[in-house]
């Protein structure tokens, strides 16, 4: 198993690519928080621990400093250790379709950007004194582009998270720590904007752009941040992976 006996953390693991990463590490043999406000974490992670993994839920907010500094001390008290953060949660860009909403480029900045500068600040202590671990970040296309009905405070966030993965590779390595990103491309809608951009007539104009023809699928990303999390990339740190169908190779 690919992750044999590693404490791994998905943030925003209660739906979507977070809920396909929870089951897919805990099947590869890690020890898995799932980390959600939304209560419908504790169903996934039941549901890993009927298939026979390891998974606790932790519902908490990842905006939140406090919160942080108690799930780490679970996991320390619990295991003894953290090996992998996933900062997946994330919220849509598309949600409110006023494009120049101050409240909607504060809450985007919050927890797309402040949340994952959290999460890292978080574990990285326990990974120091372990003697290292990995951090995977869940960015975006919208990293490196702009997209029309995409609050730009969406943009900005995932350009943080992509920057930020950078500064905490350069920062970190000589504790052992790899830090990278993952950006995925065109996915299942978010909770956010499912009613909008869910219907397969709302996917079309998204979808004629892509090479490969065809939406990702939340595995998709969970086998490239399971990668990134797993030794076999243990040379690979600061670096950024697009999941995206080739979606940006077409100009
Ligand atoms: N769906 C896409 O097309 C797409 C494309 C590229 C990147 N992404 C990014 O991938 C990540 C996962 O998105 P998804 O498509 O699975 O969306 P999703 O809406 O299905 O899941 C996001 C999860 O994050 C949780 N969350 C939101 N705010 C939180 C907070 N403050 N604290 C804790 N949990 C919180 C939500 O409750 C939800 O369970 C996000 O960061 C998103 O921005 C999505």
């Amino acid at each position: 198993m690919r992750l044999e006996n590693k404490v791994a953390i998905v943030t925003g693991a209660a739906s979507g690519m977070g809920a396909a990463m929870a089951r897919l590490f805990a099947r590869e043999g890690a020890k898995v928080v799932v980390a959600d406000v939304l209560p419908e974490g504790a169903a996934i992670a039941a549901e890993i621990v009927t298939a026979g993994g390891t998974a606790l839920f932790q519902k908490m907010d990842v905006t939140d400093e406090a919160a942080w500094k108690d799930l780490v001390a679970i996991l320390v008290e619990r295991f003894g250790r953290v090996d992998i953060l996933v900062n997946n949660a994330g919220v849509s860009g598309a949600a409110d379709p006023d494009m120049m909403s101050s409240v909607s480029w504060d809450r985007l900045i919050t927890v797309n950007a402040k949340g994952v500068f959290l999460g890292m600040k978080s574990v990285i202590p326990t990974m120091q004194a372990q003697g290292g671990g990995a951090i995977v970040n869940v960015s975006s296309i919208a990293a490196f582009v702009g997209q029309a009905g995409v609050h730009m405070g969406y943009n900005a966030s995932k350009a943080a998270s992509h920057v930020m993965t950078k500064s905490a590779a350069v920062q970190f390595g000589r504790d052992g720590i790899r830090v990278n990103s993952i950006h995925p491309g065109v996915m299942p809608a978010m909770i956010g904007t499912r009613a909008t951009n869910a219907p397969p007539e709302a996917r079309l104009p998204f979808i004629a752009r892509i090479p490969l023809g065809r939406e990702g699928r939340v595995e998709e990303a969970a086998y490239a941040a399971l990668f990134l999390a797993s030794d076999e990339a243990s040379y690979i740190s600061g670096t950024d992976l697009v999941v995206d169908g080739g979606w940006q190779a077409n100009a």
